[in-house]
């Protein structure tokens, strides 16, 4: 196989804060982030927070429409709801008790008259029962910016949409989150550093990794059922990955083990892992719990100390950007990285720097 090499960015841009600044801006506050499932909010007054870019949002059921706003309270900008989710007819900022309706206006300020208020709205759309959220109020939907991505996603995982919150659990990253995007979106790192995931998840040779505007599609194959690293859920050995641009993921594991990424941006340096699991049912089975924590002890956890590194790597004054290596087909398998320069792409045209 001929590979071509391309040039990495400049290491700044890992760790400047000015950079992390105008990225919060330019691409946290226009992008489609996953916040959760539609199964969180199925009900009326179901209601679940999460944090998009530096801004805490609300996703409620309003009276069986799904919609989001900010959580913040338009008094003295105490955020409104503390907890990751929450059931309740109406939202009381815990700070001085005003309190405002599923929709986000105003009810009532402790009786005092202060005219209409309502905190601003958010965009939600959904991928499959998936929720997303985009600050940006005129953002195309989530299928113009990923066509396509719903059908796929549906054709590994039919059941999606009734898919529930089995399991999380959060690590706090000590690097940019791009870091972290970038390993996640190249294989050629497994054979040397994720061996149970090479060896009993997927088969290495058949690992692909396709980029494809502003998603990046992963498919493989899981080996023989005898040769599986855990008891799969369904009789189908398919892996498939679907990431959104710049900080989302959605993947199934062979047997139709759904589960999800999100790498929330806290600083230059910092990036908070939220890794979820959707069965059938809110408590895991003993096979459900099975595959999440080998797949914690191992393939996750494998990556936590290469993050840390290549963020003390981007900080070093012997660093120069390396070369990457793609291969010309414009798909990659373990021995190439086509996605990492297709990130940079898109983040420095999010930038206007190039
Ligand atoms: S800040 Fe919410 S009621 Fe005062
Ligand atoms: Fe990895």
């Amino acid at each position: 196989m001929g590979v071509t090499v391309a040039e990495g960015i400049d290491p700044r841009y890992y760790t400047d804060p000015e950079v992390f600044a105008r990225e919060l801006e330019s691409i946290f506050a226009h992008t489609w982030q996953l916040v959760g499932h539609e199964s969180q909010v199925g009900s009326p007054g179901q209601l679940i927070t999460a944090r998009v870019g530096n801004e805490s949002v609300i996703v409620v059921n309003n009276g069986g429409v799904i919609g989001g706003f900010y959580n913040v309270c338009q008094h003295r900008g105490h955020e409104l709801v503390a907890a990751d989710a929450a059931t309740m007819s109406s939202i009381t900022c815990p700070y001085h008790a005003w309190s405002y309706g599923l929709d986000g206006r105003l009810l009532h300020a402790r009786g005092e008259e202060v005219g209409e208020l309502c905190v601003p709205k958010v965009q939600v759309d959904s991928m499959s029962g998936f929720l997303f959220v985009n600050l940006d109020m005129d953002a195309p939907s989530l299928e113009e910016t990923v066509p396509g991505v719903a059908a796929e996603l549906e054709a590994i995982a039919p059941d999606a949409a009734e898919r529930k919150l089995t399991w999380r659990r959060t690590h706090l990253i000590h690097a940019n989150w791009k870091v972290a995007v970038e390993n996640y979106n190249e294989c050629y790192h497994c054979p040397n550093v994720h061996k149970t995931f090479t060896a009993g998840v997927v088969t290495p040779g058949s690992y692909r990794i396709a980029p494809r505007g502003f998603t990046i599609h992963h498919t493989a194959q899981g080996p023989p059922p005898e040769q599986s690293a855990y008891t799969r859920q369904a009789d189908t050995s398919e892996y498939g990955a679907f990431f959104t641009w710049p900080a989302s993921s959605i993947q199934c594991y062979p047997g139709r083990v759904l589960n999800t990424f999100r790498w929330v941006p806290l600083a230059v340096d910092q990036t908070l892992l939220i890794r979820e699991w959707w069965f059938d049912r809110t408590e895991p089975t003993p096979e459900q719990t099975e595959v999440i924590e080998l797949d914690w002890d191992t393939t996750v956890s494998e990556d936590f100390d290469i993050m840390d590194s290549v963020q003390r790597g981007m900080a070093s004054r012997g660093y120069q950007p390396g070369p990457l290596i793609v291969d010309p087909s414009g798909i990659a398998g373990v021995h190439a990285e086509n996605a990492v320069p297709h990130l940079h792409g898109l983040l420095l045209d999010a930038l206007g720097d190039q």
